[in-house]
């Protein structure tokens, strides 16, 4: 009889009938190895997926799915199981969603993040959870420095409004008048081009800010026409562009022969065509057209539009790239999952993204990328998005200008 070290009891641990089927049991088990070694890896997307912003959750998950698509749903021998959330835009549904995913399905990364509240209302979880956040759509620059386990895919309102003044001054444009969204990225955007085209001795002659939820641009258009400028800037987040556009048109601004420039969230390649006319020889800059020359963004447009019978925007590619870095980081790190892990292994990654080359800062983990200047223009039939001139690999300026 043996003796179960340290039991109370002198009965064998297990009758000779049970270590049978014990025996057997692992047999089976170790049969069915190959079908279940492979652990799965979650990764929760959290997107508006309904409401006025669901524009944006669409572009995001469409551009994630088809990166799982076209490169398979194994990496490092992880099988990845992808969770979509739809948080309505409402912050604290964010959390929620975020906590739950993290508690109850143990997610490895937390993903998406449509627009900056939904973004800065997590960032607590990620750094409580030491889960990796990859922001694939709000772009307000502090949110990366929200939680160290914060990285970035999308881009920086910042990163695109430097450029626009640039590229107001070298085009000798005159007053202008910045109308922004009233929020982060419209405060971020509106900052960065004033502070920049003031130093280059530009005038701003008024700073108008128009509330984010139901927007009414008429009256706001008319202050900024009284101002008699030479160019309006303008930002608006996806999903506004197409109401902005009209509204634009009915005060008659377009004939005004007032300009309308700013980051290219305002030309919203989703939306574009559908805008007509009126925004030809739009110009604006941003890290994103669906016009982007090239091989790798051919081939991105083409499945991205078979897939979803729409034409993907910087959203898009947005969650297209948040998903590339994620296989990066599960490739580098051989399919471990701790978060300080992965999180090391997505600083400094590089690679040719549809939109261009592209590098996680090792340092801000934010992303850096090439700027375009583009004006809009016909192309067999439909407005695009024409790149003129790249300003490369631009760092967020607001991080560049703390160091
Ligand atoms: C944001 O909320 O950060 C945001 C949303 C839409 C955009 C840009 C920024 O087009």
């Amino acid at each position: 009889m043996r003796i179960i070290p340290g039991g109370a009891s002198s009965r064998p641990l297990f009758s000779p009938l049970v270590k049978v089927a014990a025996v057997a049991g692992a047999a089976l088990a170790m049969a069915m190895a190959p079908a279940q070694a492979q652990e799965t890896v979650k990764i929760g997307l959290i997107l508006p997926m309904t409401g006025p912003f669901a524009p944006i959750g669409k572009q995001v998950e469409a551009g994630a799915k088809l990166y799982m698509q076209q490169n398979g749903s194994s990496v490092a021998g992880k099988k990845l199981e992808l969770i979509v959330k739809d948080d309505g835009n409402v912050a604290d549904t964010t959390r929620r969603l975020a906590q739950e995913l993290v508690v109850n399905d143990k997610v490895a990364v937390l993903a998406g993040f449509g627009l900056t509240p939904l973004a800065l209302a997590t960032a607590p979880i990620a750094t409580q959870a030491k889960v990796p956040m990859v922001v694939m759509a709000a772009a307000t620059a502090i949110i990366t420095e929200q939680s160290p386990f914060i990285v970035r895919t999308s881009f920086t309102l910042p990163q695109a409004a430097v450029s626009v003044a640039d590229w107001a001054l070298k085009n000798k444009v005159g007053k202008v008048v910045t109308l922004v969204s009233d929020y982060g990225p419209g405060i971020d955007a509106e900052n960065s081009f004033k502070a920049r085209y003031a130093a280059g001795g530009g005038a701003v002659g008024a700073e108008l800010r128009v509330p984010l939820a139901n927007p009414d641009f008429a009256p706001f258009l008319q202050r900024a026409r009284d101002a008699d400028p030479k160019a309006i800037f303008v930002f608006v987040p996806a999903g506004q562009s197409a109401t902005f556009a009209k509204q634009f048109v009915e005060r008659g601004i377009d004939k005004s022969g007032i300009k309308l420039i700013g980051p290219g969230d305002v030309t919203d390649d989703d939306v574009l065509d559908q805008m007509g006319d009126v925004m030809l020889g739009v110009q604006t800059v941003h890290h994103y057209s669906a016009a982007h020359p090239g091989a790798v963004n051919k081939k991105f447009v083409e499945a991205f539009m078979k897939a979803n019978n729409m034409r993907p925007n910087f959203m898009g590619v947005g969650g297209y790239d948040g998903m590339h870095l994620i296989y990066a980081a599960l490739t580098a790190t051989k399919g471990a999952t701790d978060g300080e892990g992965l999180l090391a292994a997505m600083r400094g990654q590089s690679w040719e993204s549809p939109r261009g080359p592209m590098t996680i800062d090792p340092r801000t983990r934010d992303v850096v990328h090439n700027m375009y200047v583009r004006k809009v223009e016909k192309k067999d039939g439909h407005l695009y998005n024409i790149e003129t001139d790249t300003i490369p690999m631009v760092k967020d300026p607001v991080k560049e200008a703390k160091k």
